[in-house]
């Protein structure tokens, strides 16, 4: 724990707010993912703290054989369904990414995308990864960095509930030195990508309030303060997409850095 209020490590954040209306803003990026990994049909693939199924789904489009886990039930009813309306056979269930039921290298490809990141025990999440895949299967993980939006609005969230100055504890998986040291002596080949994902919002007002009401990070730490310090966290929020908005119009166009990375295991 980093005192940011993020990892919680029993599934309450992620099951505040509506995660569903969030994930929703980024698909691309589990497709980005996917074809980073150059997963082929028939390949088993395991998306890691699946979510709504950003990242399984965009597997399954490439008809691999695919299988995600996150520790959120109704997260995953809501995947289901999302699987069920494109017609994807995708399995999902219940499990924690640090303790996983699978046998040792019994995937080709685990995925994750802004998920495994946010696992508590990362040497642990890190070495379940590398058990259930196979040797020679690939690793590939999309993570917010330290210093882009995403990863400098967590640590804002953090000065405010808990006074934590520092970079939130997930975004170091967003480093590819950090990387290395999590995976770097199990793999033969780590091969990292710094891109940049782009929030549109109709307005700064419209990005913190949709924020606030469904992203769990955010929703606890609201529900933690009390009226006038969740003001004071509104108004540098406000703030701060402001400042980062490149929008010609008025509306909110916000670049956030991650880190794309594939890392084949030896
Ligand atoms: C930001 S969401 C990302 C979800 C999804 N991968 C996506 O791309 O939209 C983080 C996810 O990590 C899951 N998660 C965090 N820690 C976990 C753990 N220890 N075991 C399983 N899932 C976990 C949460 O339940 C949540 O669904």
């Amino acid at each position: 724990m980093d005192g940011t209020g993020v990892d919680t490590g029993d599934g309450a954040t992620w099951a505040s707010g509506d995660y569903g209306r969030v994930g929703n803003l980024w698909p691309l990026i589990g497709e980005l993912l996917c074809e980073a990994a150059a997963i082929r049909p028939g390949e088993r693939v395991l998306d890691v703290a699946t979510g709504t199924g950003n990242t399984a789904l965009a597997a399954a489009r490439r008809f691999a054989t695919v299988t995600g886990v996150d520790y959120v039930p109704e997260l995953l009813e809501h995947a289901t369904a999302r699987a069920a309306a494109e017609g994807l056979p995708v399995s999902f269930e219940t499990g924690d990414a640090e303790r996983m039921r699978f046998a040792d290298a019994s995937f080709d490809v685990a995925v994750s995308t802004f998920g495994v990141q946010y696992v508590p025990d990362q040497d642990r999440a890190a070495a379940e990864l590398l058990r259930v895949v196979r040797p020679g299967g690939r690793i590939a993980l999309a993570s917010w960095s330290p210093d882009g939006f995403l990863g400098e609005l967590l640590r804002l969230v953090g000065a405010h509930t808990s006074g934590h100055t520092g970079p939130a504890a997930p975004t170091g998986w967003g480093t590819e030195d950090h990387l290395e040291k999590l995976l770097g002596p199990h793999v033969s080949a780590l091969t990292c990508t710094e891109r940049r994902w782009l929030f549109r919002f109709p307005g700064p007002d419209a990005f913190v309030s949709y924020f606030r009401a469904y992203f769990g990070p955010l929703t606890l730490a609201y529900e933690a303060l009390s009226p006038s310090a969740g003001d004071g966290l509104t108004t540098d929020l406000v703030r701060y997409v402001t400042e980062h908005d490149q929008a010609p119009d008025g509306t909110v166009e916000v670049p956030s850095t991650y880190l794309q990375a594939v890392a084949v295991k030896a």
